[in-house]
């Protein structure tokens, strides 16, 4: 029984800590209009987003690095326009700046 319990709060201990760093911060490099980092600090522990809001749905996991997504995808609601689509949260359509920083 006491090795159960040990057992549970590593595994709690552990996926804390997993939880806690999310992915991290992620830069996409654009050129010209300047490279966007989302931050899951600011999305997870600032808005009390979920994983599964986004994982795996929106953004499927592992990561394709070599993926890269259009502005006409997200304007049609895809990757980031999901929720930035001028209801949920400031739209794709605009706003450029608060995303994109040279
Ligand atoms: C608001 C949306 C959102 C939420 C909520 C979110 N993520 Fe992410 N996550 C992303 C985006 C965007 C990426 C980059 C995906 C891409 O470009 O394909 C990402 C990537 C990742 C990666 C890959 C990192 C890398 O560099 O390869 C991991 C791991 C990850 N997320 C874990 C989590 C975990 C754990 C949580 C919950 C604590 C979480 N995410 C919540 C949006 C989100
Ligand atoms: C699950 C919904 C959701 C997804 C998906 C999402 N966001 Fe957000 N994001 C929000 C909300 C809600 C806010 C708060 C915005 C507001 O007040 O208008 C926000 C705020 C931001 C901000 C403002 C500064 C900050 O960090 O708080 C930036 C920048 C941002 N998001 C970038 C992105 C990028 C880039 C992506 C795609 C890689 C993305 N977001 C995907 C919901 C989302
Ligand atoms: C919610 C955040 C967000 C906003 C707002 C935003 N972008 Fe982006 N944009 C991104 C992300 C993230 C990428 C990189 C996607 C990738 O590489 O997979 C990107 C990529 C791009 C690209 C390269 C891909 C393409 O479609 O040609 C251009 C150009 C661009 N953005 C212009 C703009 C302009 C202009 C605006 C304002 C009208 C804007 N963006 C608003 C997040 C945003």
């Amino acid at each position: 029984m006491r090795e159960f319990v040990l057992a549970i709060m590593l595994i709690t201990f552990l996926t804390g800590i997993s939880f806690a760093a999310g992915g991290g911060d992620i830069t996409y490099k654009v050129k010209y209009i300047g490279d966007v980092t989302f931050s899951h600090d600011s999305h997870v522990t600032g808005r009390g987003f979920t994983c599964d809001d986004c994982h795996p749905v929106i953004f499927p996991l592992p990561r394709d690095k070599e993926k890269k997504r259009t502005m006409a995808e997200m304007r049609a609601k895809k990757a980031c326009g999901t929720c930035h689509n001028g209801k949920n949260a400031f739209d794709v359509g605009s706003n450029c700046y608060i995303c994109h920083k040279k």
